[in-house]
């Protein structure tokens, strides 16, 4: 083991004492969970990839999707069409609230559920396979490898998601999604259904690290400035209600999933994931906050 995997192991194991937090429960595949899986990984800028424990695992990426499809309507559609659809304010709700502005009726982020479902709706495609298979490239290509999605996962969700669809009609009552609700749902639904390991969450992000070239395949995924904006909305949004206390603790752009991944970006430095299945009442994984937080800290990472 290198000096440096040796010392993300230390810190992995240092935090496999911490036990609070429940797997979710809303959506009933995730409840199964492994709650003791505990994995790390990082990547640096020449893609060499670092993990330590269960770095194997799958796991369905869920709302970590949110970022990487909106750097594709950011591609598609370009930063002045989306800002029509979606705002860019960090919302201080939890992730499945309703953050509608007032009049508009446009989300707060496309972090939250109504602003990722906003989103979707923007990927080009009239039906569910067309804007899928675009977000499934998408994905694929910051991951360096081809993604798929878990069938059962997402039958869970769609079974029990009530909840989206009904932000989805009130969107499409305010005319930000025009079209079917459905296709747009069951779109976002197989979306946060991908299957990953705490290995392509690292990936994906150390692509958004270095400007949105990925360092593993050396595949131009997103130009710079699609990059940019991408993470500037992780910082002000990417942990929901707890984005604020996480830019003062840890300081790095960052994406949280209800299964329990993890992912922080060190621009030009490190793209790093967490995967434990245990949440805390934001809907953040407990270790993986606080793998990341020691790992950032250790290493001088803050950008503040
Ligand atoms: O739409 C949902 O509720 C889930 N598919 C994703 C939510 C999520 O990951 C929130 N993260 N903490």
């Amino acid at each position: 083991m290198d000096p440096i995997t040796a010392l993300l192991d230390d810190v992995l194991e240092e935090m496999r004492g911490l036990e609070s937090g429940e797997p979710a429960a809303y959506i009933p595949e995730l409840a199964d969970a492994d709650v003791d899986t505990l994995a790390f990984a990082a990547v640096g800028p020449r893609g060499r990839v670092r993990a330590v424990g269960d770095a194997d695992t799958e796991f369905t990426i869920q709302s970590i999707s949110k970022p990487f499809v909106l750097a594709l309507a950011l591609a598609e559609r370009g930063r002045e069409s989306v800002l029509q659809k979606v705002g860019v304010e960090p919302s201080g709700e939890p992730f499945n609230a309703i953050s509608l502005e007032p009049g508009t009726g446009r989300p707060a982020n496309p972090m939250v559920n109504a602003g990722a479902i906003a989103t979707t709706a923007l990927i080009v495609g009239d039906d569910v396979d067309t804007k899928t298979g675009r977000i499934v490239e998408m994905l694929s290509a910051f991951a360096g490898r081809s993604l798929w999605v878990d069938e059962s996962v997402y039958a869970s969700e769609s079974a029990t998601g009530d909840r989206n669809r009904a932000l989805a009609h009130l969107l499409r009552s305010h005319g930000v999604i025009t079209g079917s609700v459905d296709t747009v749902v069951e779109s976002y639904f197989r979306q946060c259904s991908l299957v990953v390991t705490v290995r392509d969450l690292a990936v994906m992000a150390a692509t958004l690290a270095f400007g949105g070239r990925n360092p593993v395949t050396g595949v131009r995924v997103v130009e710079e400035a699609v990059a940019r904006d991408v993470l500037s909305i992780m910082t002000s949004c990417g942990m929901y209600d707890f984005s604020g206390e996480w830019l003062l603790r840890v300081g790095l752009p960052a994406k949280s999933g209800v299964s329990g991944g993890l992912l922080a970006v060190a621009p030009s430095q490190f793209g790093v994931a967490a995967f434990s299945p245990r949440l805390d009442q934001h809907g953040n994984s407990v270790r993986g906050i606080a793998v990341v937080e020691t790992f950032a800290e250790r290493f001088g990472m803050h950008l503040l």
